[in-house]
């Protein structure tokens, strides 16, 4: 097996985009575009990946992590000079090279494995991916002779307005044997409009030298955007929505209307799930089968069990188990466990607290920083009153515990098993196991009063 290597070029400062963060580390689908380049060449199983970065390259290297190896192009002076950053690293070995900008997050392994196959069954010392775009505006076109062989690569800026007529665009993705490619790389001279060396150029010095130029092209133009901007960093986002919909809608996955859900590209979702309109599933999320998730709920780097429904809510950095139910309208906070059988009703915000099996918190409360055990029953407008202005503290519920209404319980503090809390109660010391707690000013009737004082 030859050994394939690849090359990801993440140097630039994506002026265009006009941002403070790098365009590179742009999210697509909430994961940075370059994140999605290295994982699709991951896909593909190469043998050695070197990322190159220059602008942000400690925080692209935070990002991808040990997903890549690194060479540093302290000087943008253009694509063939990012590759040559490489060279101490890839320079000797005998193998395959793909080579891919970091702001092409949509072209798949699938496509970068045909690419090496033609690559290879043509026995070519360099194979250029190529699409035709409706508008190819600011890529590099393909030049060919008659007889249709890949001559060279002009960028739009050099075109003439006859070359600019050409729809066949470089991908800016590429194949080339690892020697042939290093050794052309030092023959590219930045004479042009852009004074850069031109990573294409190579291309058209193989050429010249008589190698065998391949092209590959692909008929999926949305593939290979590049994005350069932000009016189409939302077009390949609209893309990649789409790809990731459809990809679970094959899994069993029924998504009411694609167009209006959100899924980020690495959640995981289970059969006969349903995603409702205006649902957003982002980062690292988790959904089990038969689930109904939505209308309008979103969901951040969380576990949802089977058969939950999440109901017009916002769920973070939280587990839920199977057979619970959230919301309409209700807030699941960073580090909260809802076990299965829960029940969170409307207007419920909870926040850093377990809850057991089979308790419920049916109506407006407020649950913090709470252990609450199996079984509990929280009644409507309860308040674990866990901040004193400095410091957190906990409240504990044991199991089969019943919260009457309208209950402050005020922390920290522990109400014990199969204990009862009377309605309007606020709970100040530690409730002992199966007391009935009432803490509120007893009623006090003056018959005949509302007469009197003419009231009704
Ligand atoms: C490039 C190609 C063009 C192709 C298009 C496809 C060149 C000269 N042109 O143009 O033929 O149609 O991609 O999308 O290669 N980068 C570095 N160091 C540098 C310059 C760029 O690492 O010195 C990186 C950028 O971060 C970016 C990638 O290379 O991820 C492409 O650079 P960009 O400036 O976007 O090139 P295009 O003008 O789009
Ligand atoms: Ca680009």
């Amino acid at each position: 097996m030859t050994n394939t290597y690849a090359i990801v070029l993440a140097a630039g400062q994506g002026t265009r985009m006009k941002s403070d963060l790098y365009k590179v580390l742009h999210p697509v689908c909430g994961k940075p575009m370059v994140e999605h380049v290295v994982d699709h060449i991951l896909g593909i199983g190469a043998d050695k990946i070197v990322t190159i970065v220059g602008h942000g390259a400690e925080m692209v290297e935070e990002t991808l992590g040990a997903k890549s190896d690194y060479a540093l192009q302290a000087e943008q002076l253009g694509t063939a000079h990012a590759v040559q950053q490489a060279e101490d690293r890839l320079g000797e070995l005998e193998g395959i090279t793909l080579v891919v900008c970091g702001d092409t997050p949509l072209i798949k392994s699938e496509t970068m494995k045909a690419l090496i196959a033609h690559h290879s069954d043509t026995k070519a010392k360099a194979t250029i991916l190529t699409a035709h775009a409706d508008d190819p505006t600011g890529y590099g076109r393909i030049i060919r002779d008659e007889d249709g062989n890949v001559l060279r690569n002009v960028e739009h800026k050099d075109a003439s307005p006859q070359e600019r007529e050409v729809t066949e665009i470089n991908t800016g993705t590429y194949c080339f044997d690892n020697r042939a490619l290093f050794d052309a790389l030092k023959k590219v001279k930045n004479e042009n409009a852009q004074g850069e060396y031109y990573l294409p150029d190579v291309i058209g010095i193989l050429k010249a030298e008589q190698a065998l130029i391949s092209a590959y092209v692909t008929d999926d133009f949305s593939e290979t955007i590049g994005i350069n901007d932000r009016v189409i960093l939302s077009e390949a986002e609209k893309v990649m929505r789409q790809r990731i919909a459809e990809t679970h809608m094959r899994n069993g996955v029924t998504i009411i209307d694609p167009a209006s859900t959100y899924i980020s590209a690495d959640a995981k979702i289970g059969r006969d799930a349903v995603l409702q309109p205006g649902t957003m599933i982002e980062g690292q999320t988790i959904i089990g089968e038969k689930c109904i998730i939505g209308p309008n709920s979103h969901i951040a780097n969380s576990e949802i069990g089977n058969h939950t429904t999440i109901h017009s809510s916002v769920v973070r950095d939280s587990l839920i188990g199977s057979g619970t139910t959230v919301g309409p309208f209700a807030h699941i906070r960073p580090d909260s466990k809802l076990s299965d059988n829960v029940k969170i009703g409307n207007f419920v915000e909870v926040k850093k607290s377990r809850l057991g099996e089979g308790s419920k918190v049916s109506h407006l409360s407020y649950i913090g920083d709470a252990e609450v055990g199996t079984h509990v029953n929280i009644g409507c407008g309860t308040i674990t009153v866990n901040y004193d202005g400095k410091n957190k503290h906990t409240t504990t519920i044991e199991d089969d515990v019943f919260v009457g209404c309208n209950s402050n319980l005020v922390a920290p503090v522990k109400i014990g098993k199969g204990a009862y809390v009377a309605a309007g109660s606020t709970i100040t010391k530690d409730v002992p196991e199966s007391s009935l707690a009432i803490g509120r000013a007893r009623q006090e009737n003056k018959e005949g009063y509302a007469t009197k004082l003419n009231l009704n």
